[in-house]
């Protein structure tokens, strides 16, 4: 038993390693600066309400954000057009970024 769950453990920290380095953060902070920036601010502490920050969301959240935008199961017209630009590559190297990032508390 003792050994099953030192062998799940460290099954579960390879995975979370190994998803760290498939993601690049500094690919992702170039690509967002290049898009994403404009609306959601350089580092996802978007300046204005009707945009959502992506700041310390968590990147499995982001990921699936983008990837549902993409394939059209969460609907809006303008992450569409910008998910439908985005590869693989390109959605788990922002969801890290993003997610890299410390969201300000804001006084809503
Ligand atoms: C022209 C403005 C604009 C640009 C540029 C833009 N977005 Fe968005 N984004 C939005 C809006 C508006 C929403 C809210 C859509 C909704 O209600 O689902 C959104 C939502 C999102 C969400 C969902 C957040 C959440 O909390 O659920 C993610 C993730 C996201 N954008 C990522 C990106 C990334 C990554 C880029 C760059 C590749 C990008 N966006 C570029 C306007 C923009």
């Amino acid at each position: 038993m003792r050994n099953f769950i030192i062998a799940a453990a460290s099954g579960a920290l390879l995975l979370i390693s190994s998803q760290g380095i498939a993601a690049d953060i500094e690919a992702g902070k170039k690509k967002a600066a290049e898009v994403c920036a404009a609306c959601h601010g350089p580092d996802g502490n978007s300046p204005a309400p009707a945009f959502p920050k992506l700041a310390g969301q968590h990147a499995s959240y982001l990921e699936k954000s983008l990837n549902e935008y993409k394939s059209g199961t969460r609907k809006d017209p303008i992450m569409a057009g910008m998910a439908a630009a985005l590869s693989k590559e390109d959605i788990e190297n922002l969801s890290a970024y993003f997610a890299s990032q410390s969201g300000l508390k804001t006084r809503y």
